[in-house]
């Protein structure tokens, strides 16, 4: 394990750039986030990148993405949702410090609505979240070594928890 180095884990719109940037600054480390890297280093939104190529060329460059920030971060470090819905980015994340930010779905609705810049909640997002959280919720839960409820907490109190679990 890299002790310099927390992984936030959890699905779109649970906080993870809020509550990691705060973490970050309590801890008085970096912070940096691979959605940020790729939008970065491709110079188009993800948005773009998803309807330009589509999801699968997506992850495969989310993936890259991934490898560099564990290699080069120390810190903290949030991963785009999807992220662990590849197996070798799961790989890569055994041994680390691991925080997942959990939700519900009604929670999920309420924060995220209809989010046309999240190409995945663009149409019904309650259908598209339950089906989310059903194929995502026990990657994250195995890849946890803390997991942190944001259900009705202020970023603040989140992070706050977040630091009492790590
Ligand atoms: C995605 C989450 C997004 C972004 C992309 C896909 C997902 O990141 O990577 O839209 O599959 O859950 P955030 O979790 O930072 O919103």
């Amino acid at each position: 394990m890299n002790p310099l180095l927390i992984v936030l884990v959890g699905p779109m719109g649970v906080g993870k750039s809020t509550v990691g940037a705060l973490l970050a600054e309590r801890l008085g480390t970096g912070y940096r986030d691979t959605d940020g890297d790729i939008v970065a280093e491709q110079g188009r939104t993800i948005a773009e990148i998803f309807v330009d190529e589509g999801e699968e060329a997506f992850r495969a460059i989310e993936k890259r993405a991934v490898r560099r920030a564990l290699a080069e971060h120390t810190g903290v470090l949030s991963l785009g949702g999807g992220a662990v819905l590849d197996a070798e980015v799961r790989a890569l994340l055994a041994g680390h410090r691991v925080v997942y930010l959990s939700m519900d779905v009604e929670e999920a609705v309420r924060r995220t609505g209809l989010n046309t810049a999240r190409p995945l909640l663009a149409v019904n997002p309650r259908k598209q979240w339950r089906e989310l959280m059903e194929a995502r919720r026990h990657l994250y839960e195995s890849l946890a070594t803390a997991v942190v409820a944001t259900d009705g907490r202020t970023p603040e109190e989140v992070t706050r928890a977040a630091l009492d679990a790590l």
